[in-house]
Formats: C-alpha cells, structure tokens, sequence
C-alpha cells in the first residue's frame, strides 16, 4: 500500500516509535494523520508540526477508541491506515499484582481489539485498508524482565494473526511490528535488563521506515532487528535449546542485577544515620 492521499490513525503517537512513525508518514503526504495519545500536548506538538490532527484518547477505553475513530471519518469521511501502537510495561513475574496485569491486557492486546471493532467494518465496507499492530520481539520470543509484558504481548501477536487470517480476503493488510530494544523512553536505563536491550537498541525513525517498507510490501512482520527473525526461526526449529539459551541469558542478567543492587547498597550504608558503616 502507497500512503500518499490515505488518512492514517495512529496510537500512542505523541512519543516515541508513534511519533517516529506520523513524522515518517507526513514525508509520504497522505490526505491526513490523527495523532491519538493519552498525552494531548505531546500529540499536539506533533501535530503543529506534521499538519495533523491530535486527539486525546485512553486506548484501553473503547469508547475513546470509537470516538476518534468517528472524528476521523467526520473529518475525512474514510480511514486507510491505522496504526495501534501504543503500549505500556510492568517489571516483575508472576508476583506482579493483578492491577499492572490487568492494565497491560487492556493496553497491550484488549486496545487492538477495541481499534479494530472500530475501523475494520469501515476497511472492509471501503475495500481496502492497513491495520498495524505494534506488538514486540516479546510477543514473538520473550522478555525476560516481564511475564505481563512477555504474555500480553504473544496476545497482540495473536490477534494480529487472527485478524490477518480472517480479513485478508476482504481487502484487508494486517501487519505486526516486533522490534526488539528500540531508543526511546520506554527504556528505563537503570534496569540491567532494559540496559541490556539498549545495547543493541535502533532508533525510532529506522523503525518507522520498516513500517513504511512492510506497508508498501503488504506483508505481515516487520522486524527492524534481524536478529529477532532469526531467534524466532530457532526458536521454531529447537524449542528446548531456544528455551535452555534465554534461561542462560536470565541467569547471567540476573547475576548484573543483584551485582548492581549491592553496588547501591554499598553506596548507600555509609551515608546512613545509624548504620553499622558510620
Ligand atoms: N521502546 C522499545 O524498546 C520497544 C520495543 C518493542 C516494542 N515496543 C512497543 O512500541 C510501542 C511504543 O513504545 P515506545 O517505545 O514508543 O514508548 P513511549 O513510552 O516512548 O511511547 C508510548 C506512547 O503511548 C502512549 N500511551 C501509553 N498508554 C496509553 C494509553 N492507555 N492510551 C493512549 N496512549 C497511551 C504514551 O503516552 C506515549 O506517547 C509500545 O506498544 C511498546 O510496547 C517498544
């Protein structure tokens, strides 16, 4: 799909990867771009600077969703392109409280059910249409830090198959954008872990030009780390040597964190009024 003259929906896109995306969509000169955020300001400056529109939307709130998805059509009286990107983590396993599990599967996965209920009749009733779900390598392969990120992301993958599989016959170009460490400020970088995916981190625009390329290839998964498409392959070809690598990795991030915790320890014992150390 070409995206000059489309009118495009995108999520989260105030910051980050979502705004890498509306800046690189604005190069191709579409008809319009909604910017839809729960941060209004941040939306507006992009769209100050993009000629857009901003919207402020809660994504885990469908009737939000619903609403901007209406003041699109109002406005441009079509949708071409939506992208359903915006996203939300929670460090921790299983001990993680059912508050941070509950907000991710409304952010991460419910959130691209709500856009599509709204846009995919309209898609299908004009013949074409792209919808891009903003997953993660985590949705594909793991995210160590996360068992809420790791299992809300596999269920945006799995709604995007889903999706792909029901709606490609009727005009519809589902695509599923994974990337691993990406270099904005979801990265907490005093995390070993989120550190560790840094290391290997791309930018947002190279992103946003990979979801432009996989748009105008109509294909399914856009990976801008190569590596994630080979783990995954691995990962299908050897499930337990796939499964016995990231619990080496685990162990070894492990090991970083708690060699860093008793590094802030140290740092801070001296200083302490009352401890043994002073
Ligand atoms: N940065 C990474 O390393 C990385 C890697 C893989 C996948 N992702 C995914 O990419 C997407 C974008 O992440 P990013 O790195 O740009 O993060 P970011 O924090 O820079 O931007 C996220 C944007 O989403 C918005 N947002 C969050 N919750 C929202 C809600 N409930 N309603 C409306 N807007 C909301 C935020 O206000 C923000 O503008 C997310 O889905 C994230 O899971 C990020």
């Amino acid at each position: 799909m070409e995206l000059s003259d489309r009118v495009v929906l995108v999520t989260g896109g105030a910051n980050g990867i979502g705004r890498a995306i509306c800046r690189r969509i604005a190069q191709e000169l579409p008809q319009g771009i909604v910017i839809a955020d729960r941060e209004l300001t941040g939306a507006r400056a992009v769209a100050a600077e993009i000629g857009g529109i901003a919207v402020e939307c809660d994504v885990s709130c469908e009737a939000d969703l619903q609403a901007v998805v209406q003041r699109t059509i109002d406005e441009f009286g079509r949708i071409d392109v939506a992208i359903s990107n915006a996203g939300v983590t929670a460090k921790g396993g299983f001990e993680t409280p059912d508050s941070d599990w509950d907000r991710l599967w409304r952010v991460n996965v419910l959130a691209h059910v709500y856009l599509a209920r709204a846009v995919v009749p309209v898609m299908v009733a004009q013949g074409d249409g792209a919808f891009v779900v903003t997953a993660s390598a985590a949705g594909l392969l793991t995210e160590i830090g996360s068992a809420a990120y790791s299992v809300t992301k596999h269920g945006a993958v799995a709604f995007a198959e889903w999706l792909s599989v029901h709606y490609r016959n009727q005009g519809l170009k589902v695509a599923c954008l994974c990337p691993a460490g990406v270099a904005t400020d979801f990265l907490d970088l005093e995390d070993p872990i989120h550190q560790f995916l840094h290391v290997s981190s791309v930018t947002p625009e190279h992103v946003a030009e990979c979801v432009v390329d996989t748009l105008r290839q109509e294909s399914f998964l856009v990976l801008p780390h190569a590596e994630v498409g080979e783990f995954f392959q691995f990962k299908s070809q050897n499930y337990d040597r796939w499964l016995h690598n990231f619990a080496h990795l685990n162990t070894r991030l492990q090991r970083q964190t708690e060699r860093a915790r008793a590094k802030a320890v140290a740092v801070e014992i001296p200083g302490e009024p009352g401890s043994p150390a002073t």
